[in-house]
């Protein structure tokens, strides 16, 4: 371990440092989790597939491994994404061979919920409820509820009450953890927009709505000022906030959006020099000004992974052009050690 100081402890007067954590090597991470983190996220520990990969059928296994660890180091859960379009069962939506009924679905979502609730509500402090309901491109002729949301198998079936039952189910069963609304591109004006709209809809509706889930991966330069106002948009909704999915790809360095790649963009990512790599703790240390500087509203600040060796980033491709290269987009690196950038976090914090 190093000498510097601890980087949770650091922050505890702005917000908590998280980190999604996986059960196949949670073990490797104990150190540094102990040392410099206070919530950890399971990457996709409790995602419907994982723990109902039947209807009735539950499976604990690998999400009991991350709570006895996080139980073991002290560390709180954030708990995410029972409600995805992703990574859930072709069952959800079926009965026999018809379609299912949105009760039908409702009723699976409550069955899910509750199971979920009763295993780990002690070591839970919040919930992503539901992760990605909103539309990225609205359809040419698209109105309505359809211009907002992601035309997923729930939605087909259920139009957006799904989301509406999935929060009232969490409300009932989880009555004192945090409940998020969760997504990505959160910052861009236009989906932003359609969030809020998903957000005040539950609010009339009587649902508990305690927070947004910024999820905040880059693959782009960000844009700083978007990023400012996304946050005074979502916080005055009467949310509190958390940074949910935080890291940063080498694109991101090259200091423009990067979608489509250019060729330049393309020949620059495969030879990924050591200054485009150190861009990306440039890119951390001014986010985390502008977190600090948003603390009265924001309360965690989780990064997908503990540290360079494992990070989904590494096998993701942004864009058909993109190549996949070795991504560096965490705060840890491949051996665990704080990054030059994490002393200069701490530094900034005192
Ligand atoms: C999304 C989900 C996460 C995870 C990441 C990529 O952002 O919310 O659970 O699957 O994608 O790993």
């Amino acid at each position: 371990m190093s000498n510097i100081l601890s980087l949770a402890k650091s922050y505890e007067k702005y917000f908590k440092i998280g980190a999604a954590v996986a059960a196949h090597n949670i073990e490797s991470y104990e150190d540094v989790l102990r040392e410099h983190f206070n919530s950890v996220t399971p990457e996709n520990e409790m995602k419907y597939s994982e723990t109902e990969p039947e209807e009735g059928r539950f499976t604990f296994e690998r999400t009991d491994k991350i709570f006895s660890t996080a139980r073991k180091l002290g560390i709180k859960v954030r708990a995410h994404a029972p409600v995805w379009h992703n990574q859930t069962g072709g069952w959800m939506y079926k009965d026999g061979d018809h379609d299912a009924s949105p009760e039908l679905i409702y009723q699976r979502i409550d069955a899910h919920i509750k199971a979920l609730c009763e295993r780990y509500n002690d070591d839970v402090y919040a919930w992503d409820v539901v992760n990605e309901a909103v539309t990225d491109e609205v359809e040419d002729g698209a109105q309505g509820d359809a211009a907002i949301y992601r035309s997923s198998e729930y939605f087909k079936l259920c139009g957006a009450d799904f989301i509406t039952a999935a929060f009232r189910a969490m409300d009932k069963y989880s009555p004192n953890a945090q409940l998020f609304y969760n997504d990505y591109n959160e910052c861009d004006p236009k989906k932003r927009e359609r969030i809020v709209r998903l957000i005040k809809r539950l609010k009339e509706q009587g649902c508990r709505i305690d927070g947004m889930g910024m999820q905040q991966h880059y693959f782009s330069c960000p844009d700083y000022d978007e990023l400012k106002r996304s946050i005074e948009v979502y916080a005055q909704l009467g949310l509190r906030l958390h940074i949910t999915e935080l890291d940063v790809s080498i694109m991101a360095g090259f200091g423009h959006n990067v979608f489509p790649p250019s060729e330049e963009d393309i020949k620059r990512l495969k030879a990924s020099s050591p200054e485009d790599i150190a861009r990306v703790e440039d890119i951390y240390l001014k986010l985390f000004e502008i977190y600090r500087s948003y603390s009265d509203v924001i309360d965690c600040v989780t990064t997908w992974g503990v540290a360079d060796d494992y990070t989904w980033m590494d096998g993701f491709v942004p864009h058909d052009n993109a190549p996949v290269v070795k991504q560096y987009p965490l705060l840890f690196d491949i051996h665990h050690a704080p990054k030059a950038c994490v002393e200069k976090l701490i530094n900034a914090a005192k």
